[in-house]
């Protein structure tokens, strides 16, 4: 059994109790104290450890996010002078504040809780899911604010239907093993009226060719292994991509040259650069997606109100309010 610790979340209000559902026979949850959530009908018991209630088993396949988010918990998080995420979540989204401000918002694969941040910031009460551990430090990140992590699965989400005015899901549903099913999962939880965001890698561009093929081998490395390997080969490969860009003539060509073959992030900030490359690398499951099929799911669920975001592929669509 694992041990309960102190817990660094909040207990939960009663609203948000009222959503939570049995995996197994769908009943309203009832609070175990500390020790987690219990269904009155089934009895399944739903642990809470470390403060965090966990509706897996296991991390399964995204054991990898769980060791990045925990070894860069805070690398991409917005401070006073940055406002990094926010810009992302601006253009990966395409919501403003009057989208989120006082609403119940889902964020689907929340990571260390760089969006939720945001989402917080502008006034949301976000619950946060993440199959991975990073659910822990999503919550140690945002303790101080209107945010509720718990360690589930997109697959199966621990709520009841129609819970949500607004979910969103940035960079995640790529990395399940069926992305269209992951995305037209969410409708139900979403309410009449509230929007689904969904970002996802392009198929567009082809850049990441040769890192998919690399990838083949090293999502099977275990994350130590891959991260060591990265601490010598990024900053190797990117201070000969600096250093080619010097030569006259031949340099630049060959710089992209080797960047097609052997491609590692190449942002300023050396941290951002090692943690974008290992999560480039490191996923099980990476696919590419284009705006004719992420169209077509929105259409099979009957969103309407389509939208896109400026950073390819972001898709918003609202849920056709009752009585249409
Ligand atoms: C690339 S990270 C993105 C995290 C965050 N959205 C961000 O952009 O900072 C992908 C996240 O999706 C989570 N994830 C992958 N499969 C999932 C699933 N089936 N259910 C919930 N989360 C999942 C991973 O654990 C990981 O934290």
């Amino acid at each position: 059994m694992p041990t309960i610790e102190q817990p660094v979340q909040s207990p939960l209000s009663a609203d948000l109790q009222a959503i939570l559902s049995c995996l197994s026979c769908g009943s309203k949850l009832e609070s175990d104290q500390a020790a987690g959530y219990v269904c009155p009908s089934c009895k399944r018991a739903y642990p809470n450890v470390q403060g965090i209630a966990r509706f897996v088993d296991a991390q399964h396949y995204a054991a990898s996010f769980g060791f990045q988010w925990h070894r860069y918990q805070t690398t991409q998080l917005d401070n006073e002078e940055l406002r990094e995420s926010e810009r992302h979540f601006l253009a990966k989204t395409a919501l403003r504040p009057d989208d989120l401000r006082g609403k119940l918002v889902l964020d689907v694969g929340c990571g260390m809780g760089r969006f939720a941040e945001v989402a917080t910031r502008w006034g949301a009460r976000v619950v946060g899911v993440d199959l991975s551990a990073a659910a822990e430090v999503a919550a140690k990140n945002l303790a101080d604010r209107d945010f509720t992590a718990f360690q589930a699965d997109v697959f199966a989400l621990p709520f009841a239907p129609e819970s949500f005015d607004v979910i969103y899901s940035i960079g995640v549903l790529h990395h399940t093993p069926d992305c269209e099913a992951a995305v037209k999962t969410l409708d139900k939880y979403l309410k009449p009226g509230g929007l689904l965001v969904v970002w996802l890698y392009s198929g567009y561009n082809k850049w990441y060719r040769f890192s998919d093929f690399w990838r083949r081998y090293t999502h099977k490395m275990k994350p130590e292994t891959l991260h060591g390997i990265l601490k010598f080969a990024v900053p190797f490969f990117y201070n000969l991509n600096q250093g080619l860009k010097r030569v006259p003539l031949v340099g630049s060509p060959l710089a992209g040259a080797i960047h097609h073959v052997f491609p590692v992030n190449r942002q300023k900030n050396p941290e951002a650069r090692m943690l974008d490359t290992f999560d480039w690398y490191s996923p099980k499951y990476q696919s590419k997606h284009t705006y004719e099929q992420v169209f077509r799911w929105y259409e099979a669920m009957g969103m309407e109100d389509m939208h896109v975001g400026e950073i390819s592929i972001a898709v918003r669509g609202r849920k056709p309010p009752r009585g249409r």
